[in-house]
């Protein structure tokens, strides 16, 4: 595998909205990420995405841009970012901002110009269609929930979204549509970027003519999910491999994919060293226990399967690429609270969690607050709730004939706004997030949990999460951490996750003691060095017995 200039970097996402405000207006900005640049120095991170700050009516928090030149008001200026990248720089620090052109907003103008004309040339740019028999062209169901259909007023016609109706599909097969986006993202390189996030991507190719493909539904509502026509959309490479070439490649940018339904064979293609992106993320954990009926009906993620997950996708990437490992983002409930069996959360499972998340080969993605050990919102009612997707799957839950009680209990350990919650700075009123009246409730456990309590305390979520990342970044062994080759060990061992990294000097082994109870190990050959810990006593007999309390977690270098 090539070496890349990221390869030893970590990284950490920032979700604007929610980040720091400076104006009062309850929404986060990005002089509030200015602010904290020093912040996240401290802790050690290199590249930070930023979810999207472009122009949006906000329906679905910026996922729905009506100006890709602009910053919304709401998170400050063109100046602002300007700032931003240049005081990221003086910290050798890099920005990489959302690059969401799937779809665009009904906001935006070339939107606003094809419903004026729908057959002119604008109208080219999306996915408009005749009605078919007086219905929507085909079944398709929206992410979001009902038909991915909507149709436009005055006209036979109907116009697709993926996602939300103010998320219009652009359409991709229109090379002036493909031309527009090179530009732009031409122009964000030029403004001294360092590279780019990639949302929802997969999507951009459409099973063509899309009356050609219904499928059987799968819900009562009689339609089928998007995601089912992707695997009859052939051809997604042409467009990533254009857009490389024409864009990133000529930069030597980060790209980081936001890609589901991969398949096995196509992975050297998505993430070889001339891949379309530079790495794209994890989700097998994420995904894991989804079913077809809606989150009311998945099925809760065990530690085993946790490990499960993460070591499949080790196998299956091997040297073939660099994945980009996360435990949560903006679109995730907070992993601490996934990942960790209830009753057990804990600085030191939170801890456990990190050091696998670190440990694992791959390029580790924090999410804000995840380094506080941020933790899900116990939502007393849905009205708490302003995520659209968790509205639509709770609306799904009570049509299945859920309470409405049960159905908030459902959703709330899915909802994306776990994770969307103001950032904790502290234990002032509003967390030090805001002066104003914050957008979204905070957590109550801010008063606990919070970055004021954690940075200078050597014993917190935080502090250890600075340990990972110096590890990580260490001379001796960052060649092991960033390059070794992963190798399960003891695997079949029911709550234990345990796995070498071999670089091409050094043996590391990662012991997990996934559980509250205790366990002794024999280790497979001499322990040289206990190299990192998260609990202060790690106690080895001889050399070779291992004894780890509940949830420790152990870096070791071995003899051989
Ligand atoms: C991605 C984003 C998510 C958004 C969707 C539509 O999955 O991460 O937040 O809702 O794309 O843009």
């Amino acid at each position: 595998m090539e070496k890349k200039w990221w390869h030893e970097k970590v990284a950490y996402q920032i979700y604007p909205k929610s980040f720091k405000d400076t104006t009062g207006d309850g929404i986060g900005d990005l002089r509030g990420i200015i602010q904290k640049l020093d912040y996240l120095k401290k802790l050690g991170v290199d590249i930070i995405w930023l979810s999207p700050c472009y122009c949006s009516p906000l329906a679905d928090q910026g996922y729905d841009i009506s100006d890709y030149y602009n910053i919304d008001p709401r998170f400050g200026n063109m100046d602002d970012m300007d700032e931003l990248i240049a005081e990221a720089k003086k910290r050798d620090m890099y920005i990489l901002m959302d690059l969401v052109v799937n779809h665009c907003s009904d906001e935006h103008e070339w939107f606003q110009k094809a419903l004026a004309d729908p057959d002119g040339a604008y109208g080219k740019y999306f996915y408009i269609e005749e009605a078919v028999d007086g219905h929507a062209p085909n079944n398709w169901r929206s992410y979001f929930g009902g038909s991915a259909w909507e149709p436009i007023p005055g006209t036979n016609k109907y116009y697709l979204h993926l996602f939300h109706k103010k998320q219009p599909d652009l359409n991709w097969e229109n090379p002036k549509v493909r031309e527009d986006i090179y530009t732009m993202i031409n122009w964000w390189l030029d403004r001294g970027l360092a590279g780019f996030r990639i949302d929802a991507i997969i999507n951009i190719k459409k099973a063509l003519p899309v009356t050609a493909f219904n499928y059987p539904a799968d819900r009562e509502d009689g339609l089928a999910k998007a995601t089912r026509m992707l695997s009859d959309a052939v051809g997604v490479g042409d467009f990533l491999s254009e857009m490389r070439d024409r864009t990133f490649a000529k930069y030597d940018a980060f790209t980081a994919g936001e890609v589901f339904n991969e398949r096995e064979e196509d992975i050297p293609r998505f993430i070889g060293d001339h891949g379309y992106f530079s790495t794209m993320y994890d989700f097998r954990s994420t995904i894991f226990g989804e079913s077809e009926k809606g989150w009311y009906d998945a099925t809760h993620i065990t530690p085993d399967d946790y490990k499960a997950c993460c070591f499949e996708t080790q196998r299956i990437i091997g040297d073939n690429g660099m994945i980009s490992t996360i435990i949560e983002n903006h679109d995730e409930p907070r992993g601490v609270s996934r990942y960790i069996p209830t009753g057990e959360l804990s600085d030191t499972s939170k801890k456990l969690l990190a050091t696998m998340q670190f440990m694992l080969r791959g390029l580790p993605f924090i999410y804000q607050g995840q380094e506080l050990g941020m933790e899900n919102v116990d939502f007393q009612s849905i009205d708490d709730i302003d995520d659209i997707s968790t509205l639509d799957e709770y609306q799904v839950a009570l049509n299945a004939g859920l309470s409405k009680e049960k159905a908030l209990e459902a959703v709330k350990y899915y909802s994306r706004d776990n994770a969307r919650t103001p950032f904790q700075w502290d234990d002032s009123e509003n967390a030090g997030f805001t002066t104003g009246t914050p957008w979204l409730k905070l957590n109550p456990n801010y008063t606990r949990i919070n970055a004021k309590a954690e940075v200078d305390t050597p014993t917190s979520v935080f502090s250890y999460y600075q340990k990972l990342i110096a590890l990580r970044k260490n001379p001796q062994y960052k060649e092991a951490v960033v390059y070794g080759a992963f190798e399960a060990y003891r695997e079949e061992e029911p709550r234990l996750m345990a796995f070498y990294r071999r670089g091409t000097d050094k043996t590391l082994l990662v012991i997990g003691n996934y559980q509250m109870e205790e366990r002794t190990l024999e280790l497979p050959s001499p322990c040289k060095k206990v190299i990192l810990s998260n609990c202060n006593k790690t106690s080895i007999i001889d050399g070779k017995t291992l004894q780890l309390s509940g949830y420790q977690a152990v870096v070791l270098e071995l003899e051989v």
